[in-house]
C-alpha cells in the first residue's frame, strides 16, 4: 500500500483519481483550497485524509507532501476564458503552487510526480492529430501556465532527478463536472442545459472540433503514469485520439436527452483553439494506455449521473 497525494482532489477529475486509488486499497490524502472544488465530490469515499489550503502558500505544499510516495498534481483553476479575464489569479493556481508542489516533492523523497498538462499547450498549430514533439504555441494565459509548469516538470527531473510526468489532457468530462459557471466545461453545460430544456449557447459556428475524453480514461492513463518505468521526464496525450465537432456533439446530446431545443450561436470566445485531436500511440508505447470508455457511452454515463444527481446551475 503506498501513500498518494491527489491536489485539487475535490474537483472533477481529481475526486476520481480518489475514488479509483481507494476502492484499489491504496492511501490517499487530498489537498485542495476549494475554490473550484467540493467537499461533497469525495463525500462517497471513505478513509481519505483532507488537507483545505492553497497550494500557493509553500507551507501548505510542504504539509501536504509529507510522507507521500506519489503526488498526482490536479489542482488548477481549468479554464481558458477565466485566466483571459483574470491572468493573475490563474498564474498563482497553475504555475506558483505547480511550483510549490515540485519543491516540496523533491524535498521530501516524493518517487514520482504526475503533472495534469492540457492539450491546449498546442494551440493552433494546424497539424492533426496532435503529437508531443510538435512545439508548443500557447494561446491563452491559461494555455501558457500549464505549459510553463510542464516545462518545470520535466526540468525537475533533469535538474534534481526528481520523476516526473506530465499527462496532458484532451477536454475531459464526466459525472461530477460542475456546469455552474460560464468557464465550465461545455458538455457539463451542454448537458445541464438540455436535461433541463435550456438553449446553451455554441461560440462561433460549432465547426471547431474537440477530442472530448471521459473522466475513466484519465483516471486509467494517469494511475499507468504513476507506475510506467520508461514514463519519467515524459510528456504524454492521454485522450480517445478522437474528434467531434460543437454541432455534432449538440446534436448527440439532443438524441441523448430528448430535448426539443436548439442551440443559440454566439461570438466565437477568445483564445478559442480551432481543432484539437490527439495522437496516442506514445500513451500505448510507454503505458500500455488504451481508451476504456468512448465518447457516446461516456455522454450516456453522464447523461444519467446529470439526470440522478441534484446539480444547481446558477
Ligand atoms: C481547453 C483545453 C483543455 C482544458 C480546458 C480547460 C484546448 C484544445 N483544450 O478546453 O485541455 O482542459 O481548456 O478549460 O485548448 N463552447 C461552446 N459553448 C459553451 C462552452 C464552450 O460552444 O457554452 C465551446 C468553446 O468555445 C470551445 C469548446 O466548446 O470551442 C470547448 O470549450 P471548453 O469545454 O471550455 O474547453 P476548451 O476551451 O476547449
Amino acid at each position: 500500500m503506498a501513500q498518494y497525494l491527489v491536489t485539487g482532489g475535490a474537483g472533477f477529475i481529481g475526486s476520481h483519481l480518489t475514488e479509483e486509488l481507494v476502492r484499489r486499497g491504496e492511501r490517499v490524502r487530498v489537498v485542495d483550497s476549494l475554490i473550484t472544488g467540493k467537499r461533497q465530490n469525495l463525500a462517497h469515499i471513505p478513509n481519505v485524509e483532507f488537507i483545505e489550503g492553497d497550494l500557493a502558500d509553500p507551507a501548505v505544499a510542504q504539509r501536504a507532501v509529507a510522507g507521500v510516495d506519489y503526488v498526482l498534481h490536479q489542482a488548477a483553476i481549468p479554464s481558458v476564458p477565466r485566466s483571459v479575464q483574470d491572468p493573475m489569479t490563474s498564474h498563482t493556481a497553475n504555475v506558483n503552487a505547480a511550483l510549490n508542489v515540485l519543491i516540496a516533492a523533491r524535498d521530501a523523497g516524493v518517487k514520482r510526480v504526475v503533472y495534469a498538462g492540457s492539450s491546449s499547450a498546442y494551440g493552433n498549430a494546424p497539424t492533426l492529430p496532435k503529437v508531443e514533439t510538435m512545439p508548443a504555441a500557447p494561446l491563452s494565459p491559461y494555455a501558457l501556465q500549464k505549459f510553463v509548469a510542464e516545462e518545470y516538470c520535466r526540468l525537475f527531473t533533469q535538474l534534481y532527478g526528481l520523476e516526473t510526468v506530465t499527462t496532458r489532457y484532451f477536454n475531459v468530462f464526466g459525472p461530477r463536472q460542475d456546469p455552474s459557471s460560464p468557464y465550465s466545461g461545455v458538455i457539463s453545460l451542454f448537458i445541464s442545459a438540455l436535461v433541463e430544456g435550456r438553449a446553451p449557447t455554441i461560440y462561433g459556428d460549432g465547426e471547431h472540433t474537440r477530442d472530448f475524453t471521459y473522466v475513466a480514461n484519465v483516471v486509467d492513463g494517469v494511475l499507468r503514469a504513476c507506475h510506467a518505468p520508461k514514463a519519467s521526464g515524459e510528456v504524454i496525450n492521454v485522450a480517445t485520439a478522437g474528434r467531434i465537432s460543437l454541432n455534432d456533439l449538440f446534436r448527440t446530446i439532443k438524441n441523448l436527452t430528448d430535448a426539443r431545443v436548439e442551440p443559440i450561436y454566439a461570438e466565437p470566445r477568445a483564445g478559442d483553439v480551432k481543432d484539437s485531436q490527439a495522437d496516442i500511440s506514445k500513451a500505448e508505447r510507454l503505458l500500455g494506455y488504451r481508451p476504456i470508455v468512448n465518447l457516446q457511452e461516456g455522454l450516456k454515463k453522464t447523461v444519467e449521473w446529470f439526470r440522478t444527481s441534484q446539480v444547481t446551475v446558477a
